[in-house]
Formats: structure tokens, C-alpha cells, sequence
């Protein structure tokens, strides 16, 4: 039902500007009267972070900002919800237009610039919904105009750490000025330092909330060993590898478009964040698990990212293009492989070409 409404929709969406779809997208799911997915074949389980994940495919952040529909989403079929990224307080972000389709390319361009609803009414809605089940993420971002940036998180994990699944310190936003210097060494330090003794100040009666780290796909390696180095050393529970682009990979073919300031995403980043992904699998050394996100659009590329270091996986800017009938499509594509080699779960899959990826040339 869902999949014949969304053929109806979707060229009705693509006529309008990327964030109004967007918007009505989240008014859709949040009114529209559900199926819910069918159950998950246990050998897609995944068990990370101390959580159990009903299979590896999770909803990226950007898409539920404020915490709107993580229960239509998991729903539809997703193993987990990342909401976010909020910030403390409210903001509009930047100025519209700030989404742009690149339609040949199936890729996105963004600078939203974390506009958010602000802490309090996420935390509401989140509330409300604490016993519902399913994992239930949040992303947490600093203000633009934030006095002291680590302050924001800080207040981010004592608000969230006792009803979220998990907290990811996004770090890794192109679009806030500044933001992404938090991933040199000595300032991610002190940045996980000061999180991590507020998780321990809030850490709930089922054990403290996992905490995660989501870098950019454009650190350079010396960048990533730094990152990898000081995550491993604070103890963090697992990395997202990564956020979007400032790259502009030669084959795109929306020139003009490709032009507009913003964090690219979609099938264009694929080629980098896999390669990211696997050489930050080789640096971890099995630390924590990871989860890969970029540029996923079929099951091809999702099992692309398990092999390439994934313990679960991500994905946003495809469902604009392929719509939701792409998880389950992702879904049989991990059974078929797991078949295939005859195995019952896809840790055996995790990181199997780790290697053979860093090896290649470096992606264009
Ligand atoms: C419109 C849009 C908004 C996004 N907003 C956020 C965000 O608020 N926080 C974040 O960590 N990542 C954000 N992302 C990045 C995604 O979570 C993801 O890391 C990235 O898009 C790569 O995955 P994809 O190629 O499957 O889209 C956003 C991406 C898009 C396209």
C-alpha cells in the first residue's frame, strides 16, 4: 500500500522544492494510517552498542529533526531511528533555498545549517514516547551562535542520555562555521572528555547510554588516525562514518547545481565514505562497531558497506530518489547474501574486504 502511494506521490514531490517535499513527507507519515513491515528474518539481527537491533538498516540523521515520526519509520520496516540533530535551542539555520536535488546524479546537495525545534520540544515528543520500543537514536549538534560549543553537548547529554537508545556527537556538519574543527585531537579530547563525564553523571539504571561519534568523510588520513586514536582512547561505543561531502567528485553531471555551497550526499558519495568507512575499520581494530552511511541506493551498496567495516548501516538521500520500498529491497538483498555463503548472521560479513578497499585507488 505504502509503495503504490508513494509511485503516486513521488513525481508530485520531485515538482516541488526539495524541502517542502520534505516537509510534507513528515506531515504524511505522521498523519497516514500505517501498515507495519513485516517482521525481520532473525539473521538480520544485529546486536551493537549493547542494543539489539532487528536488522542493520537504520534511518539517517536529517531526515526526523525534531523527533516527529520515529514510530512511522520503524514501522515501516527500519531497524532504527536516528533523530536529529537537535541543538539546545531553536534556530532557523540558514536561508532558503538551502536543499537541492542533483536529479542525474541521484545525489543532494545541503546547507541547512542544524535548524532545529531546540531541545525542549524534541525532548517532549521523545518522552512521550519512551515505552513505545524500537531504538530511537538522537543527534546532537552545538548552536551557531553557541558561547561555548562542548557546553552545548554537554547540556545535549544531560537532557538526552537518560530516554534516548543512543547519542551521536555530530561533529561532522559542513554547515555550521567552525563546527568540524571539534574532530582535531586535542579539541575532540577535550569535547569527549567532558561528554562522557556527563553520560556518567546522567547514566541511566540500564547502564550508561551508548555514545557515538559521527566524523566527516573529508578528514584526511593523518585526520582520521588522530580521531580514531582519541575515540579509542575515551572509550567511545561505536563511530558513524560519515556525514556529507565538501567534495565535488569529477564524474557529477549537475554542473550548476554541483556549484551550490552545502555537504553533497546521495550515489555520489558512495566511492569516498566507503572508502572512509574501511579505513577506519582498520584503524579501530574490532575497538567498537561502526555504522556506514553514504550514498547507500540498493542492496549492492549496502552490502558494499558491511564487507567494507558496517556492523549496521544509514541512509537518507536515496529515498528521495527510490522511495521506502528500498529497505525491504535492502533487506532481502542481505539475506540473499548471507545464503549464498551459507551464514546465519552478517557479523561474519563485517569488514571482509576492509583490507582489499583501503588498497584500492583513492576514490575521484
Ligand atoms: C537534507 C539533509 C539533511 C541532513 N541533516 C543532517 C543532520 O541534521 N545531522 C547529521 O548528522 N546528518 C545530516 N545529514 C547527513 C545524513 O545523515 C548522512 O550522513 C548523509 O546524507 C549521507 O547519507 P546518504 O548519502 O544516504 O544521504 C543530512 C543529509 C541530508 C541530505
Amino acid at each position: 500500500m505504502i509503495g503504490l502511494f508513494e509511485r503516486l506521490a513521488r513525481p508530485f514531490l520531485h515538482a516541488l522544492d526539495p524541502e517542502d517535499a520534505h516537509s510534507l513527507t513528515i506531515k504524511m507519515l505522521a498523519c497516514a494510517p500505517l501498515p507495519r513491515a513485516a517482521g525481520d528474518d532473525k539473521r538480520l539481527a544485529v546486536r551493537a552498542f549493547g542494543l539489539n537491533f532487528p536488522n542493520p538498516i537504520g534511518m539517517a540523521a536529517g531526515f526526523d529533526k525534531n523527533g516527529e515520526v520515529p514510530d512511522a519509520l520503524l514501522r515501516l520496516g527500519f531497524g532504527f531511528v536516528e533523530t536529529g540533530t537537535v541543538t539546545p535551542l531553536p534556530q532557523r539555520g540558514n536561508p532558503r533555498p538551502r536543499v537541492f536535488r542533483l536529479n542525474a546524479d541521484r545525489g543532494v546537495i545541503n546547507r541547512l545549517g542544524f535548524n532545529s525545534q531546540g531541545a525542549e520540544a524534541v525532548l517532549r515528543r521523545l518522552a512521550a514516547r519512551a515505552n513505545a520500543g524500537g531504538i530511537v537514536g538522537i543527534n546532537i549538534g552545538a548552536n551557531k551562535d553557541a558561547a561555548d560549543r562542548v557546553a552545548d553537548y554537554v547540556r545535549l547529554i544531560e537532557r538526552f542520555a537518560p530516554i534516548a537508545s543512543y547519542v551521536t556527537i555530530n561533529i561532522s556538519s559542513p554547515n555550521t562555521p567552525g563546527l568540524r574543527n571539534l574532530q582535531q585531537a586535542e579539541a575532540l579530547d577535550d569535547l569527549l572528555a567532558r561528554v562522557i563525564d556527563a553520560r556518567e553523571r546522567v547514566t541511566r539504571q540500564a547502564g550508561p547510554t551508548p555514545l557515538l561519534l559521527k566524523i566527516a568523510p573529508d578528514l584526511s588520513l593523518a585526520e582520521l588516525d588522530d580521531a580514531v586514536g582519541v575515540a579509542r582512547a575515551r572509550r567511545v561505543d561505536g563511530m558513524i562514518v560519515g556525514n556529507t561531502t565538501l567534495t565535488r567528485p569529477a564524474s557529477l553531471r549537475e554542473m550548476k547545481i554541483a556549484k551550490e555551497a552545502g555537504g553533497l550526499s546521495g550515489r555520489p558519495l558512495l566511492p569516498l565514505a566507503t572508502r572512509m568507512l574501511a579505513e577506519t575499520y582498520v584503524r579501530v581494530e574490532s575497538a567498537f562497531p561502526l555504522i556506514g552511511v553514504g550514498g547507500i541506493d540498493s542492496g549492492t551498496a549496502a552490502l558494499g558497506k558491511v564487507r567494507a567495516g558496517a556492523s549496521l548501516i544509514q541512509l537518507y538521500s536515496a529515498l528521495v530518489f527510490r522511495g521506502l520500498g528500498l529497505v525491504a529491497e535492502i533487506k532481502s538483498a542481505l539475506l540473499s547474501a548471507l545464503e549464498r555463503d551459507s551464514l546465519d548472521s552478517l557479523s561474519e560479513l563485517v569488514g571482509a574486504d576492509a583490507a582489499a578497499v583501503t588498497a584500492e585507488a583513492w576514490p575521484g
